[in-house]
C-alpha cells in the first residue's frame, strides 16, 4: 500500500492534506481564538479532560507576580496518570527499549508490567526511608530502570533531579549538593559507539561528602556483587512488594527539579510542579504530534534534558501510547541504525533536533537507501532554530515529503512546547516555528518592554496567564529566578516572562532567531559561557579566560576559548590539558573547540570582558566599541594570535 501523504504545497507553502486532517485532534484555526477568549477557562476544561484527579482545584489560576499558580488545592498523582488509568488495556506496549549493541535483544514492557515494576520500585525508595518531598538524583543513560524510577518517584511523591549521563563526576556533586538529594539511582555503565562507557567511578566520586547515602545500582554491563551504600536495582525490586499506594499530591507540590544554564556560572535548578505540567504534557503530546493510541512515538533526547522527560517519556505515556527509546549513538554500528529502528519499529511520530539531522546530512543520503521510513506520520525538530536547507533535507529524505515537520520552540522552563505549528492546521514554512499553543501567548518586545512592530526583532516574552507547564521557581533561589525571568516586571511593571531568546513575527508567525544572552547551544545541549570560563579558570594553568560560541556547520554553534595563562607556555599540550579540565569539571559536550593563548582580554572600564568584540574579531569583522575598552591594544594582539593560528 502506498504510504499516505499528510501535507500538500500550495505555492511555495506545505499545508496538512485530507489524510492530516482526518487524523488530526484539531483541525479547526478557530482553536486559537476560542482559546485566547478565556485562556483560563480553557486550560480548565483540559485539565479536566486530559488528567485524573483525586480532587477538584477551589481555584484554577492565580497570579502573585513573580509566582503564579494552576488547579490550587486540585489533587493528583502523576504515576496514576501516566499508568493505573491505562491498566484496562495493561497488554498494550508502553515501552519499546532499544540496546545499542546489535546482537542484545530489545526490551518492550507493556503497561501492566511497567505498573508492577513501577509499584516495586516505589517500595524499595520507600524503604530506604524516601518520602514525599525528598529529593532522588538519577544519573543513567537511556533505559528502562530509567523510566521505572523516575516514575517510581512520581508515585511516593519524591522529586527527582536527573543528570545527564556524560556529564562528570564535579557536575554531578554540584547537583546533588545544590539539591540536597538523598539517594543517588545510577547504573555502573552504558554502551556509546561500541564502547563500555563506565558512570559508576564518576557517582561514586560525585557522592564523596554529601547528603547521599545510599545509590542504588543498575547492572547494564555486568552483574558484580555490592554491598555497604550499594544496592542492586534488580534484587532490590524482585523482592519488594508489588503494589504501592500512590502518594496523593497538590497541583502545585514539586514533582522534579532539572538543571540548566544561565547567564551565571552555576546551573539553576529549575522547579516544576504536579498538576500544571501534567495538563502541559499531555495537551502537547496530543496535539503536536496528533498522538493516538497506535502511534508509537521516538523523541531521541537523552532523558538528561527536558525534551527526554516531557517527550520520551511522560507525553506519550499520559495518553496511553507507545514510547521508543535508544540506548545509544546515532551512528553505531553505521549511520543507518536511527532508520533501521524506524523500520523495524514502525515508529509513526519522530523527535529530533537539528544538530543531528546535520549531521546526517553530512555522512550522506547512502545510508537512508535501504530503508523505507512509511511508518512515518509525523516529524518535530527542537532545541535550537533549524535552518531552511536542514529542514528541506529532513522533509524530503526522512519525510519523503508526506510527513510534515513540526518546529517545537521551548525552554526546560516551559515544561512543554510552547510554539509550533499544529499538524492539522499548519502552514508549515521552513525556519518559522508558528503560533504560541492554543491558550498561551508570546508578543516580541524591545528593551523596555514596548511591543515592537510586525517584522521587527526583538524579544519574546511571554503573556499571562502564563501557562500551566511553567516553571514554578529556581529550587531554593529566589533572587536568581526573579533576576533571570521577570526582569519586565521589577523594572517596567510589565507582567511579562522573559524567554531570553530573540524573535521577530511575520504574517502571525513566529520566528525565533536564537539566544539573547549569553548562552550557546551546542549540538542542542544548553551551556552558559561563564559556566566554561568557571571551568576554565578553575585549572591552575589559567589566569582568566573568555568563552564566545562560533556557528558550526553540525553543532549549531561550539565555544571558542580565549585563555590568559597564569603559569605555564602556550602549547598544544597545554591546550589538551586544558580541554581535558573542562571535561572533568563539566563533560565533553562542553569542551571548547579551540583554545587561544592571548595575553589579555578586552575589557571596559568596570572589568566586564567584551565577550562582543571577541565574536567579531573570530568572525573577521571589524570590532566596534573600541572607545569605551580600557585596554584597546589587547585587540590587536588578539588579531595577530589569531592571525598565527590560521596559518
Ligand atoms: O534558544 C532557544 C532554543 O533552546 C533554548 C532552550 O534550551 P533548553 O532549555 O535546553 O531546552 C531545549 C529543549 C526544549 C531556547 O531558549 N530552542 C529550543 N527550541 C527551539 C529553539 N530555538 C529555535 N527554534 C526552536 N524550535
Amino acid at each position: 500500500m502506498k504510504p499516505k501523504k499528510y501535507i500538500i504545497k500550495k505555492g511555495k507553502i506545505y499545508w496538512p492534506s485530507k489524510e492530516m486532517k482526518k487524523i488530526a485532534w484539531v483541525s479547526n484555526e478557530k482553536i486559537y481564538e476560542i482559546a485566547s477568549r478565556n485562556p483560563v477557562k480553557f486550560w480548565e476544561e483540559k485539565a479536566k479532560e486530559g488528567i485524573k484527579w483525586e480532587e477538584l482545584w477551589k481555584k484554577t489560576y492565580e497570579e502573585k507576580l513573580p509566582y503564579f499558580e494552576w488547579f490550587k488545592d486540585g489533587k493528583l498523582n502523576f504515576c496514576v496518570n501516566c499508568l493505573d488509568r491505562h491498566l484496562d488495556k495493561g497488554s498494550k506496549t508502553a515501552l519499546i527499549w532499544i540496546p545499542e549493541p546489535t546482537k542484545e535483544k530489545p526490551i518492550k514492557l507493556n503497561y501492566a508490567e511497567l505498573y508492577d515494576k513501577v509499584n516495586r520500585f516505589a517500595n524499595v525508595l520507600k524503604k530506604q526511608g524516601i518520602k514525599k518531598g525528598d529529593v532522588v538524583a538519577i544519573y543513567l543513560p537511556i533505559l528502562p530502570e530509567t523510566l521505572i524510577a523516575m516514575l517510581a518517584c512520581t508515585r511516593i511523591g519524591a522529586i527527582h533531579s536527573v543528570v545527564f549521563s556524560a556529564f562528570s563526576a564535579d557536575a554531578l556533586k554540584a547537583r546533588i549538593q545544590d539539591g540536597k538529594a538523598k539517594l543517588l539511582i545510577t547504573a555502573d555503565g552504558y554502551y556509546r559507539r561500541g564502547k563500555e562507557e563506565n558512570l559508576l567511578e564518576k557517582a561514586i566520586k560525585a557522592t564523596e561528602k554529601t547528603t547521599v547515602k545510599k545509590i542504588i545500582v543498575v547492572s547494564r554491563l555486568r552483574k558484580k556483587k555490592r554491598g555497604g551504600k550499594f544496592l542492586d536495582f534488580q534484587k532490590e525490586i524482585e523482592k519488594a512488594y508489588s503494589y504501592c499506594k500512590p502518594e496523593i499530591m497538590n497541583s502545585e507540590d514539586i514533582m522534579f527539579i532539572l538543571y540548566t544554564s544561565g547567564t551565571t556560572g552555576k546551573p539553576k535548578g529549575i522547579v516544576h510542579d504536579t498538576g500544571g505540567y501534567a495538563v502541559q504534557a499531555y495537551w502537547t503530546t496530543k496535539w503536536n504530534f496528533n498522538l493516538h493510541e497506535d502511534d508509537i512515538m521516538w523523541c531521541t533526547a537523552d532523558i538528561g534534558w527536558i525534551t527526554g522527560h516531557t517527550y520520551a517519556f511522560y507525553g506519550p505515556l499520559l495518553n496511553g501510547s507507545t514510547t521508543l527509546i535508544y540506548e545509544g549513538a546515532p551512528d553505531f554500528p553505521n549511520p543507518g541504525r536511527w532508520w533501521k529502528i524506524i523500520d523495524e519499529n514502525k515508529v509513526t511520530v519522530f523527535y529530533t533536533a537539528p544538530t543531528a539531522i546535520r549531521m546526517f546530512m553530512k555522512v550522506g543520503d547512502k545510508w537512508l537507501k535501504k530503508y523505507k521510513l512509511n511508518s512515518l506520520r509525523i516529524l518535530g525538530t527542537v532545541g535550537e532554530p533549524i535552518d531552511e536547507d536542514t529542514w528541506m533535507w529532513y522533509f524530503k529524505k526522512i519525510g519523503k515529503g508526506r510527513c510534515p515537520i513540526i518546529d517545537t520552540w521551548w525552554q526546560t522552563e516551559t515544561g512543554g512546547t510552547s510554539i509550533n505549528v499544529l499538524p492539522g492546521i499548519g502552514p508549515f514554512i521552513p525556519t518559522v516555528a508558528g503560533k504560541s499553543f492554543p491558550g498561551t501567548k508570546h508578543i516580541v518586545v524591545d528593551e523596555k518592554g514596548k511591543k515592537v512592530k510586525e517584522g521587527k526583532g526583538g524579544f519574546l516574552v511571554q503573556v499571562p496567564p502564563f501557562a500551566p507547564g511553567m516553571l514554578h521557581g529556581v529550587y531554593n533561589n529566589h533572587k536568581k529566578y526573579v533576576e533571570t525571568y521577570w526582569r519586565y516586571w521589577t523594572k517596567f511593571k510589565k507582567r511579562y516572562y522573559n524567554t531570553s531568546d530573540g524573535a521577530y513575527v511575520k504574517n502571525g508567525l513566529i520566528r525565533v532567531t536564537g539566544r539573547t544572552d549569553d548562552v550557546m547551544k551546542v549540538a542542542g545541549h544548553r551551556l552558559a559561557t561563564a559556566e566554561l570560563e568557571n571551568a576554565i579558570n578553575d585549572s591552575k594553568y589559567v589566569n582568566e579566560s573568555a568563552v564566545v560560541p562560533i556557528p558550526d556547520k553540525i553543532k549549531g554553534q561550539v565555544p571558542v576559548a580565549f585563555v590568559v595563562l597564569e603559569r605555564g607556555e602556550p602549547s598544544i599540550n597545554l591546550e589538551k590539558e586544558l580541554k581535558k579540565h573542562v571535561d572533568k569539571k563539566i563533560g565533553p559536550t562542553a569542551r571548547p573547540s579551540k583554545i587561544y593563548f592571548v595575553n589579555d582580554l578586552p575589557k571596559t572600564r568596570s572589568g566586564k570582558i567584551m565577550r562582543r568584540i571577541l565574536k567579531n574579531l573570530l568572525n573577521n569583522e571589524e570590532p566596534k566599541g573600541l572607545m569605551t575598552l580600557v585596554n584597546p591594544e589587547a585587540v590587536e594582539r588578539i588579531k595577530e594570535v589569531l592571525k598565527e593560528n590560521s596559518t
